[in-house]
């Protein structure tokens, strides 16, 4: 027998919490002006070693890599952005006349990472990102739409963590003030770790090994080296932030673990245990170099990602959020031969005006009937045997209010439409 995947899952009994999920997301996505973008789940193997960055632990040890048969070099996408921006470029979107140019996505991202409570190997994103300003205001914005869609899904407990990297002079000043404060110490660190002092030393910082070494714990803060107008542009985030009543913690620890950040930076930490180390349940900031890097026109960004299994776990362990009952609206039951083309064709004509109807296909019992009426959760069952067929009628039997009547098929339809919309009303 086949077996799924280490690190992957089948998403069976939590469905209904991905879809609650991705509600809210195309709702909060509209109120905010985002647009949809899908985007494909491989691309050329250089988009993310340019983008997320060689000396990352995303490319450099988590990515699923493969040559196809025209040899060429393929990545499973790790993350959203950097394919978003390579989409952005190569359709021209930074032509739209539309500005700032917000798009959002949701699918699955792949990494090659042991897995562990909140931590898989297939996984899946809500990411928003934004083009076109590099205005503090847009961090703020972007901020806001990630909280709001928190807030949609009723997901309490989460802490919005926030940094600034500054722009390429502050960061260059941060390498330099790294470098100086880890050299002594270099030759007790792992080898990644040396060649990242020559290569990327911010990476030094998401090192795993070498996590509890007192050089890496007691690290310089990035904040410190921020020239003026970095400074001020990060104290601008956060006035918007306080604008709108955001609250947020300074942590000047966060420099995120993928290259193409700059300037403002932040994570989504939930308060609770649940996760284990995993707390983060989203993370963005912006990237205000990356367009050109890979070779579009000079373009700010910024964006963020959430993690949807994070955030799935969190909801099922919340009194504050309730999934709703999935049931049917009407199961039909039949009894002789008559009445199966008969209900199959009011099943049809019911389902055809918004109806949800199921039928038995197995000839049960009647008993049998009801039992199955019962499993799928049926508000009404109507029953359907020869002399429903010959008054053009059916037995309806209310299953909440545990009533029970004779309605002529042509009333049927009104009739359960009114009941159930008075139950949304009253639900
Ligand atoms: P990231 O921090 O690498 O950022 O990932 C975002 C979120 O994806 C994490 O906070 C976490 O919830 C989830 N995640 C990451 N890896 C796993 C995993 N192995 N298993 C389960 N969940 C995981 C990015 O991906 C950036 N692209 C965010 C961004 C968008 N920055 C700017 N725009």
């Amino acid at each position: 027998m086949f077996q799924k995947m280490k690190g992957t899952y089948d998403i069976i009994n939590d469905i209904g919490y991905y879809h609650a999920i991705e509600k809210a997301v195309h709702n909060i996505s509209r109120r905010f002006n985002y647009e949809e973008i899908r985007t494909p789940h491989f691309e050329a193997s250089e988009l993310f070693h340019r983008s997320v960055g060689e000396e990352t632990d995303i490319v450099s040890k988590e990515t699923y890599d493969f040559t196809d048969r025209g040899d060429r070099d393929v990545t499973l996408r790790p993350e959203g952005t950097a394919g978003v921006v390579r989409a952005y470029i190569e359709n021209k979107l930074y032509a739209s006349k539309k500005s700032p140019q917000k798009y959002y996505y949701l699918g699955s991202m792949f990494r090659y990472d042991r897995p562990q409570k909140g931590r898989t190997r297939e996984f899946r994103q809500f990411g928003g990102e934004a083009f076109g300003s590099d205005h503090p205001a847009l961090d703020a914005e972007t901020i806001a739409y990630a909280v709001m869609f928190l807030r949609a899904i009723k997901l309490k407990g989460v802490n919005l963590h926030i940094n600034s990297l500054g722009g390429d002079e502050s960061k260059a000043q941060y390498e330099k003030t790294l470098k100086a404060h880890v050299k002594p110490h270099l030759g007790e660190l792992c080898e990644d770790c040396r060649r990242r002092y020559e290569e990327n030393p911010l990476r030094i910082l998401d090192c795993k090994v070498d996590a509890d070494h007192e050089a890496i714990k007691n690290a310089p803060n990035p904040i410190e080296s921020l020239t003026d107008d970095d400074t001020e542009n990060f104290q601008n985030v956060l006035m918007y932030l306080d604008a709108m009543g955001i609250d947020y913690t300074i942590d000047s620890t966060l420099v995120r673990g993928l290259d193409y950040y700059t300037h403002t930076v932040y994570e989504f930490l939930a308060s609770s245990e649940l996760l284990g180390a995993q707390r983060s349940i989203g993370g963005g900031g912006r990237y205000d170099k990356l367009v050109e890097q890979l070779g579009g026109p000079a373009t700010p960004a910024t964006g963020f990602a959430f993690g949807l299994e994070r955030i799935v776990h969190l909801l099922k362990h919340s009194d504050d959020f309730t999934l709703k009952q999935q049931g049917i609206h009407l199961y039909l039951l039949t009894m002789g031969e008559r009445a199966k083309p008969y209900a199959l064709r009011l099943a049809h004509k019911l389902r055809a005006g918004g109806i949800n109807c199921e039928t038995d296909f197995l000839e049960k019992s009647m008993k049998a009937q009801f039992k199955q009426s019962a499993h799928n959760k049926a508000r009404f069952v109507a029953i359907i045997g020869d002399e429903e067929v010959e008054e053009a009628a059916v037995t309806l039997k209310d299953q909440r209010e545990k009533s029970e009547e004779t309605i002529s098929v042509n009333h049927l339809y009104e009739i359960l439409r009114q009941r159930l919309r008075h139950d949304k009303k009253g639900a």
